[in-house]
């Protein structure tokens, strides 16, 4: 049987890759919200979409910190405090640095997500393995599409 310790870093690392998806979901807004160029349109609605994808992510891990039986982030002070993806307060950059830094953000969020199956495993928890695979896929999806705009 996993033991409580294998819990409790399981729990640890699925707030920290909760705080890493409302982070990247408000910087990804910052960017659809700011975005200035040419490619405007299609960087303002790419922006949107995948936003709204890290965002239906949130309520789905939070509530398998429950099932686990461990507290969730309570509030933007705890997101802060658990986040590895780092803040953009800039308003005005260019475009292209937006891509790049959405795209390094997502293929860090792919290793935080591996790190978070492996615990699961530590833990016995095979819902939450189960699900990480397509929490990669989506990750993956989303660096491509950046990627591809970049090229
Ligand atoms: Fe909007």
């Amino acid at each position: 049987m996993p033991g409580d310790n294998a819990k409790k870093a399981l729990i640890d690392s699925m707030n920290g890759l909760l705080a890493d998806y409302f982070t990247l979901y408000l910087k990804t807004k910052n960017y659809h919200w700011h975005v200035a160029g040419p490619q405007f349109r299609d960087l303002h609605l790419m922006f949107d979409e995948q936003a709204a994808e890290l965002f239906a992510l949130t309520d789905i891990i939070a509530e398998r910190v429950r099932k686990n039986g461990g507290d969730t982030l309570t509030g933007i002070g705890a997101i802060a405090g658990k986040a590895s993806i780092k803040d953009d307060d800039r308003s005005k950059l260019d475009a292209m640095e937006m891509v790049r830094n959405l795209r390094d953000d997502n293929v860090a969020l792919v290793k935080t997500i591996r790190a978070v199956k492996e615990a699961a495993t530590e833990a016995g928890d095979n819902a939450t393995e189960g699900m990480a695979d397509d929490w990669t896929d989506q990750a993956e999806q989303r660096a491509w599409f950046l990627t591809q705009t970049l090229a």
